[in-house]
């Protein structure tokens, strides 16, 4: 998904491996139906104490004695949705947890508390006079969503609570909170694969003749139908799914830029006005899905044929001009080194793009956790040469990533160039030591196949069949 519509400065968004997953399922994609919430709550817990087992070692990983988050009912850490229960819909009171890096003799590495009172300041003080913690890490990034969310006052009040000697020993330590968000425990991979195949699912019958009929089904129609679906389903979703004719209502970043009175550079909506979908278009769709904790993200082109054509009607320019999309997705794939920053990877990626004669952009991001979850990133739409303190971080190994990014192509019937999008999520395969596609890749385009109506025949015959 990219990022604000409306912020045109802000949008959207490691042994070389090769993926090995499928790259074009066999069978289509099937609405994958989710447990009842009593068991979700059961599966998603099972995640979340795998994830805080991790934390000693990540804390030991970057040379950090002990962790304190902290936080009042609705102003919580950001990092408080992927350690609550499933049954915590916010904190309550003060919430306070401690995570150590070495557990005690009694095998505690955690402790939390619920409370209001100035009990939870004496005992995490005697806890902390019992380890003596000389790093004492707290989450106070400046420009780090994921490692800055400790609230400027609860700061003041654990600062004020626990005194000068703590105090002094508050770090700050980025990845900590980073690499916790970003780490998806193995458990979580059928699943995450089950909701992509729904998402690819959901986009493939929104993409056909149940949900379109050229010339009266809009953009906007197939959207909400989306998000309909969505929730029959009992998934939720993180963004407005888009449509987009492409070469028609283009992209965000192609869209028409204008100064705003007082200065700012807006991007209008290019959905609006709302078009209707005609034969011959090439559609686009970004759109995810979220269940269980988990957030999908994914592009997909179609072509909605004309009566009476077949797949080999298709023009092969608009073919091409996917293979190239998919040709810059493998191009990302096999640079993204572990360890390597999202700017290294960003460079090598564009240099080896360009040598291939491929132009276009690179804007991926982490996902799972969150839709654009904690990690570097590889390049933003508006930042193609490096993105300032998120694409500084080094590469982290068994997360989720979204391949996202287009590729420019000449289109002769249409005598334009062209933005072939494409978005699709990889996790890290620890024992290939590679990244795979969670479900696969969109090789093919998918098309919308419409039945001639006698009303149509003539509109057929005076559009003479042209792209
Ligand atoms: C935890 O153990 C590591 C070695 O594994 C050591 O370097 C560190 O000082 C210990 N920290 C504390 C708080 O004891
Ligand atoms: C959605 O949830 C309702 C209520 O629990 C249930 O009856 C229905 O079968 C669910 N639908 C799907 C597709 O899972
Ligand atoms: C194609 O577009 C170019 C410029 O955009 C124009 O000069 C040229 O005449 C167009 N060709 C046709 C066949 O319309």
């Amino acid at each position: 998904m990219r990022g604000s519509l409306l912020i045109a400065t802000g949008i959207a968004w490691v042994v070389p491996s090769v993926v090995a997953g499928s790259t074009n399922p066999q069978k289509a994609p099937q609405f994958q139906t989710l447990p009842s919430l009593r068991d979700q709550a059961k599966i998603v817990d099972g995640w979340t104490d795998e994830r805080k087992a991790l934390i000693p070692g990540i804390l030991r990983k970057y040379g950090v004695d002990a962790w304190l988050i902290s936080q009042r009912e609705y102003a919580e850490d950001t990092v408080f949705w992927a350690l609550k229960e499933a049954t915590m819909f916010s904190a309550r009171r003060r919430t306070t947890q401690l995570f150590l890096a070495n557990a005690t003799a009694e095998g505690a590495y955690s402790y939390t508390w619920v409370d209001n009172t100035d009990l939870v300041w004496q005992e995490l003080k005697a806890i902390l006079d019992a380890h003596q913690p000389s790093k004492l890490a707290l989450n106070t990034a400046a420009e780090l969503a994921f490692a800055s969310g400790l609230h400027a006052g609860e700061r003041d009040a654990i600062a004020d609570a626990l005194g000068t000697e703590w105090a002094g020993r508050f770090v700050l330590e980025p990845m900590l909170a980073v690499e916790v968000v970003a780490t998806m425990v193995p458990g979580r991979l059928p699943w995450y694969r089950k909701l992509m195949e729904t998402a690819w699912a959901i986009i493939e019958e929104g993409f056909s003749s149940h949900v379109i009929t050229p010339g009266q089904t809009t953009a906007w129609d197939v959207e909400w139908w989306m998000r309909d679906k969505v929730q029959a389903l009992n998934y939720t979703t993180w963004f407005q799914p888009s449509v987009y004719i492409l070469g028609k209502t283009d992209l965000p970043a192609a869209a028409d830029r204008r100064k705003s009175k007082r200065g700012r550079t807006m991007v209008d909506d290019p959905r609006a006005p709302d078009h209707s979908l005609s034969y011959g278009d090439i559609l686009h769709t970004d759109f995810g899905v979220t269940a269980m904790g988990l957030h999908t993200d994914t592009q997909h082109l179609a072509y909605v044929l004309y009566p009476g054509q077949a797949a080999a009607d298709v023009p092969a320019s608009v073919r091409e001009g996917l293979k190239k999309a998919n040709r810059l997705q493998d191009i990302v794939v096999a640079n993204m080194e572990i360890g390597r920053t999202g700017d290294e990877i960003l460079k090598r990626s564009l240099d080896q793009a360009l040598a291939e004669g491929i132009e276009g952009k690179i804007y991926c991001h982490a996902t799972g956790e969150w839709g654009h979850s904690a990690g570097t990133v590889i390049g933003m739409t508006n930042l193609q040469g490096g993105v300032p303190f998120l694409g500084e971080l080094p590469l982290l190994k068994d997360t989720y990533y979204s391949i996202e990014l287009y590729a420019e192509h000449f289109v002769p019937e249409r005598n334009m160039t062209i933005k072939f999008p494409q978005e699709e999520d990889v996790f890290w395969n620890d024992e290939a030591g590679a990244w795979e596609w969670v479900y696969g890749q969109q090789t093919e385009l998918i098309l919308v196949r419409t039945k001639e109506k006698e009303s149509e025949a003539v509109l057929h015959v005076q559009d003479g069949g042209e792209l």
